[in-house]
């Protein structure tokens, strides 16, 4: 009984701190409009009158992405930035591509939880699922290409690649903090930051 309630109350939380963030439509729909000046949370909403299919449709997953790149993969997204009538819905998703041990680095979404299926190849794994803010990466295991779709609990989830966001800092952290948060040798912390 307990242990109910217990859950019964981590979910409550759960759905607090989200509605925190994304609270739920006041409207059928709310389709971004990416002309007006007006600054809101998330994108204010285009006339009704000028909305149209096209604002719910996108077209281009299908296509695989250009993996030629360190990581070896590509992610493609359709959030509200591709998508406009995903504005305040609180959903997602991208596609991602993989060369043979192509990884997509450690990384995490800071307004969503993501859960991945893999469509094509193999990776470590079938179905993930990626708590909000939790650090994450994925890699193919095996010989041939791998694809996976992913949908997420944000309309923009964001995403912080966790190299970039400390080796490649814009000003940069100092090499001496990070040659200590690391433990390593300054050199060390150099030669990342001129990568990243
Ligand atoms: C894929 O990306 C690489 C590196 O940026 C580029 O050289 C190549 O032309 C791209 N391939 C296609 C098909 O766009
Ligand atoms: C590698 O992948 C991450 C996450 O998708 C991305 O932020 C980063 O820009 C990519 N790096 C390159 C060199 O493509």
């Amino acid at each position: 009984m307990e242990k109910y309630i217990i859950v019964i109350l981590a979910l409550s939380f759960a759905c607090l701190s989200l509605d925190a963030f994304e609270p739920s439509p006041l409207q059928d729909f709310c389709v971004a409009d990416s002309t007006t000046s007006a600054r809101v949370n998330g994108h204010a909403c285009k006339n009704p009158s000028s909305v149209g299919a096209n604002d719910f449709s996108f077209s281009g997953l299908h296509m695989p992405g250009n993996t030629s790149n360190p990581n070896g993969s590509k992610v493609t997204p359709v959030t509200v930035s591709q998508l406009p009538g995903l504005n305040t819905l609180g959903i997602s998703m991208v596609r991602i591509d993989y060369l043979p041990w192509g990884i997509n680095p450690p990384h995490t979404h800071p307004r969503a939880t993501e859960i991945l299926t893999v469509i094509e190849g193999s990776l470590q794994g079938d179905v993930f699922v990626f708590p909000v803010g939790l650090v994450h990466f994925q890699r193919n295991v095996g010989t041939v290409n791998a694809v996976a779709i992913a949908a997420l609990s944000s309309q923009n989830p964001g995403v912080i690649t966790i190299a970039n966001a400390v080796f490649g800092s814009k000003p940069d952290f100092s090499g001496d903090v990070l040659a200590k948060a690391f433990q390593v040798d300054k050199s060390v912390v150099d030669q990342l930051q001129t990568i990243f």
